[in-house]
């Protein structure tokens, strides 16, 4: 659009009280434009701006409800950085939060939080492309087996990867609670045994979005078409893929040694049915 249809349009929007709308620009997981209305606007894209609003305005409560303190809050962010305070989520104030406040800085302690039987250390760099390596503890923090896993999640149509805040897009940063259960039903996308399913998250982003806003990020293998052990892993969306050999290494580790059942799996169903017998953590290391 040239300027002067650009002041057009946005003329007649005011005329008519209506906001432009750019939903296809908006970068994932953001999708429309989000502001004080009434009837007042709800939802996961409200959940996810509330917790990225609140690394800069702390008080901030998460409540997916875009109400008079979210606004507030939103222009004071705008402010900070320099963005037309509008109090309005447009496409350019949801590309600059993602950028400046989508890192939740949550970095391991090197420790297990009592309770819990084992724990799987994943280090990730920014670009998911580049394959880590994935350390299997007991809880006393003994190394059982390291393993090359994949966390990078589905392309956008312009080829970038999918962030961790878009439902298929990168596993998720942070601490999270992590299950055993039996292996799903379909062996060529996630492999024969028994898979690792990530439930709830305690801290960092996996506390954001894990499970009320993403479920199904399991760690898992597969029978992929044309692939051998010396390749690249293909993407997933959202979980942790990794190499059969070491996905059977594991649940034996964790059935034989750590006596960590199986539980029947629960295909995403909440609330979740069983104690989780581990934690995952995933933290960005550049
Ligand atoms: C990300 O890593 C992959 C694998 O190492 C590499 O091929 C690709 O060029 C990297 N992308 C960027 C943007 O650095
Ligand atoms: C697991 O699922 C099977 C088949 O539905 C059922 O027979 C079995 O009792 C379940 N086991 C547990 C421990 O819930």
């Amino acid at each position: 659009m040239t300027h002067l249809t650009k002041i057009v349009v946005l003329v007649i929007s005011l005329l008519l009280g209506l906001t432009v709308s750019q939903s296809t620009t908006y970068p994932c997981p953001f999708y429309r434009s989000l502001s004080l209305a009434s009837p007042v606007v709800s939802g996961d894209d409200v959940i996810i701006l509330q917790g990225l609003l609140a690394r800069s305005v702390p008080d901030l409560p998460i409540s997916g409800i875009f109400d008079e303190f979210t606004e507030v809050c939103l222009m004071k962010y705008q402010s900070m950085y320099n963005i037309a305070i509008t109090g309005i989520l447009d496409v350019n104030t949801a590309n600059s939060i993602l950028l400046t406040n989508g890192d939740d800085g949550y970095t391991d302690n090197g420790q297990i939080p009592p309770g819990f039987k084992y724990k799987v250390h994943v280090p990730v760099y920014r670009n998911r492309s580049i394959e880590t390596t994935a350390t299997l503890y007991d809880d006393q923090l003994n190394v059982l087996h390291s393993f090359t896993v994949r966390t990078e999640g589905q392309l956008n149509t312009d080829g970038s990867a999918m962030n961790q805040f878009c439902g298929d897009g990168a596993t998720p940063t942070g601490l999270m609670t992590f299950d055993l259960n039996s292996a799903e039903p379909d062996p060529a996308a996630f492999g024969p045994y028994p898979v690792n399913r990530a439930v709830q998250g305690i801290a960092g982003n996996a506390f954001l979005l894990i499970s009320n806003v993403r479920d199904g990020i399991l760690m898992h293998t597969g029978q992929w078409t044309g692939w051998n052990p010396s390749m690249p892993m293909p993407n997933s969306h959202g979980c942790v893929h990794g190499h059969p050999e070491d996905i059977d290494t594991v649940w034996n580790i964790l059935t034989s040694n750590l006596n960590v059942y199986v539980r029947n799996n629960t295909f995403g169903a909440l609330p979740y049915l069983y104690q989780p017998q581990g934690v995952l953590s995933i933290e960005l290391i550049d």
